[in-house]
Parts: structure tokens; C-alpha cells; sequence
């Protein structure tokens, strides 16, 4: 897309929104533009990061959401590989969370309910009887507050949301922040921070539908996942509690696979979350995807425990995307770090509450490259 009205300053002086000026010969650059207006009237901008090898993201005030991610293939031909639409009213109309944040809480929550320090909370149910991505108005149907952000070797944008005590069910006044960051070392960086009044679940994500070769579907895209276990799930997704071992499954992807390979095997498609080596406990590889057409390699890096794989196997043709795609089965891939799915109903997984006091924080780092 062309012709963003304001350029922001990200370099040696002060930031100005709309100062119009770039930085000094780096060749990074953030631009704001206005993207429409929601059905209350609430303006939307959206922001382009361009690194200086020729990646660029932009990101749009609803929903924190990617709308577009270019990145070089190995001939140097950039080529978006996220699914989404032009138009914002077409992310307000019916969007399967293309590219936004995901909250309060990433993923599913049984029966739309949990007890906490003794107290039962009762949340919107959107997904059957159960709660899933935040619930009817989660963190990506709402439009935040954004800002360019100086960083040495970066063009970054903080997003801001304060998600009010009841939202959804949810108690406690919660202050979000996510900083999107585009180094020159061709990573998109996603930092979470999180604060609140009174303790509530919270688990953050970022809901990219990716497709390495920018075009037609993901099943030869070769994966990998730092994993040994995954979480098996009843008929409505919801983790059963079981920590089970990958080996001789089809979601061992502890050496690559292609995504295809053994997808006939995993009933309606992978929607699960794995158990990552790292454990939460540091930065650490969670993913490689590599589309062995175009060479685009995409590495995934997180503090998170978890990682839900989604294989798009609800994208069934009824949704025609950028420039008239329409995204069949499989279209597009989801990687979502997270902590593990309906976690304040089990005890036996990492806690996903947050206290007053003290500060939620989560990082996922996309690295891309060729090969
Ligand atoms: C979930 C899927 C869900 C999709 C929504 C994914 O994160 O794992 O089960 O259908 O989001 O589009």
C-alpha cells in the first residue's frame, strides 16, 4: 500500500507523531496513516515498520493486528505471508482473529467459567459452552491506543489497552501493553507486559495465519517444534490434563515434517498445544517453519511453556482475503506461544494467574532468514 500520510521519527531526537521525519540514513522507517473508523465511529490508524533489509509489518490499531508482513524469499522478492484483508471493515465483519492479539486469555477455557481464591467467575461463552481467545469482545475487537517507540536497532510500536474489571467476566482492572518490533536483523518481536487491581487469569497471544510462500496452502511447509509432549484434547478442544509424550505420534515434529505428511492422522486437522523444551522459563527456539519453495525460514522464540500449532482447519473457502484470495483449508498456519489451554481449571498445568503487585511479561520472537 502506498502513499502513508505521517512519518514518525524514531531516531536520535525526540518522537512526534506526525512530525514527519525518518531516521537519518538507516534506511528503518515508521509511517502512520488512518485506516477508517469502527462501526462506533473510533478512528483506527495503521503503522508501517520497514527495517533496512526490506521487511515490513503493518499493524492497525484494532485488535493490535498485522495486516501485512513482507518478507524477502530467497531471490530477495518480498511477498506478504499473512493472511488478513485490505479493508478494515472486513476485520470487523468476520475475521478468525487474523493477526491480532489474542486476551485476556489465548485460547480456550471449559465451560466458560473458573473459581479462583474461592470465588466461581462465570465468562462469556463464545465457542459452544466454552470460552475461547478473550470471549465476544476479546482483545482483538477492540482498538488501542499506539505509539512509535525508540529502540537502538528497531522501528517499534506500543500498543495500549486497559481491559476494564469485569470485561468479559474477567476480574480486575488490567493494564496491557505490547510492543510489535522490527530489527534490522529481521525480527518481528511481540513483548506483552501486563498489570492488575485484582488476580485474574491472563495469557497473551498473537494470532498470525502465516504462509511462508505468500500463496496456496501450507501442507509442504517443513516444522519443527521444540517439543516432547503435547496437551490431547476432548471433542470441544479442551485439554484433557494429560501430558502425553509426541514419540510415534503424528505430532512429534521433534525433526522436521512437512505439515501434510501426517495430518490424515490427527482428526479435523492439528489444533493443539505443545509442551515446549524451554519450559517458560527463558527466551528460548520453540519453532522453525520452512517453506522449501520460496526458501522463506521462519523461527519462533518464546518465554512462553506452550505453543498451540493450528493448521487453518477451519478456513474452508468462505473467506476471500488480500487481493481475492480465498482462503481454502489450510491456507495458513498459526503458531500461538502461550500458556497451556483452560489452565485455571487445572491445577497440574503452569499458573496463568496474574496478581496485583506483580508484572505479567511475555516475549515471542519471529526470526526470519532464507535458505
Ligand atoms: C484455535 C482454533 C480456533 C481458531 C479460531 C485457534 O487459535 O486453536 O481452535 O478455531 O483459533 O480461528
Amino acid at each position: 500500500m502506498k502513499g502513508f500520510g505521517k512519518r514518525l521519527l524514531t531516531g536520535a531526537t525526540a518522537l512526534a507523531a506526525g512530525a514527519g521525519i525518518s531516521m537519518g540514513g538507516s534506511g528503518m522507517d515508521i509511517e502512520r496513516q488512518a485506516f477508517g473508523r469502527t462501526t462506533d465511529g473510533t478512528a483506527v490508524e495503521i503503522y508501517a515498520l520497514t527495517n533496512a533489509r526490506g521487511l515490513r509489518a503493518r499493524i492497525m490499531t484494532y485488535g493490535a493486528t498485522v495486516v501485512s508482513l513482507e518478507v524477502p524469499d530467497r531471490t530477495g522478492k518480498t511477498g506478504d505471508i499473512v493472511l488478513g484483508y485490505e479493508a478494515l471493515e472486513d476485520y470487523i465483519k468476520n475475521s478468525p482473529y487474523f493477526g491480532s492479539i489474542v486476551g485476556r486469555y489465548g485460547n480456550r477455557i471449559a465451560k466458560a467459567g473458573f473459581e479462583l481464591d474461592g470465588k466461581a467467575y462465570k465468562l462469556a461463552a463464545n465457542n459452544g459452552e466454552n470460552h475461547l481467545h478473550g470471549g465476544i469482545k476479546g482483545f482483538d475487537k477492540v482498538v488501542w491506543k499506539a505509539e512509535p517507540v525508540r529502540e537502538e536497532n528497531a522501528v517499534a510500536v506500543r500498543f495500549n489497552y486497559l481491559s476494564r474489571d469485569g470485561e468479559e467476566g474477567y476480574p480486575g482492572n488490567l493494564t496491557v501493553s505490547v510492543v510489535y518490533s522490527l530489527s534490522n536483523d529481521n525480527e518481528l518481536n511481540i513483548s506483552y507486559k501486563a498489570t492488575t487491581d485484582k488476580a485474574t487469569p491472563v495469557n497473551l497471544t498473537h494470532h498470525s495465519y502465516f504462509n511462508l510462500a505468500g500463496e496456496g496452502g501450507v501442507l509442504g511447509h517443513e516444522l519443527m517444534i521444540s517439543a516432547d509432549a503435547y496437551t490431547p484434547v476432548d471433542p470441544g478442544l479442551i485439554p484433557t490434563g494429560e501430558i502425553r509424550p509426541v514419540t510415534g505420534t503424528p505430532f512429534d515434529f521433534t525433526s522436521p515434517h512437512t505439515i501434510g505428511e501426517r495430518i490424515a492422522r490427527v482428526e479435523g486437522g492439528y489444533d493443539h498445544n505443545f509442551v515446549l523444551r524451554g519450559g517458560g522459563r527463558a527466551l528460548d527456539l520453540a519453532a522453525r517453519v520452512v517453506d522449501p519453495k520460496s526458501g522463506r525460514t521462519m523461527e519462533i522464540w518464546t518465554t512462553e511453556p506452550g505453543v498451540q500449532f493450528y493448521s487453518g482447519n477451519f478456513l474452508d473457502g468462505t473467506i476471500s482475503g488480500k487481493g481475492g484470495r480465498v482462503y481454502t483449508k489450510h491456507a495458513g498456519f498459526c503458531l500461538e506461544t502461550q500458556h497451556f489451554p483452560d489452565s485455571p481449571n487445572k491445577p497440574g498445568f503452569p499458573s496463568t494467574i496474574l496478581r496485583p503487585g506483580r508484572v505479567y511479561k511475555s516475549l515471542t520472537v519471529h526470526k526470519f532468514s532464507t535458505k
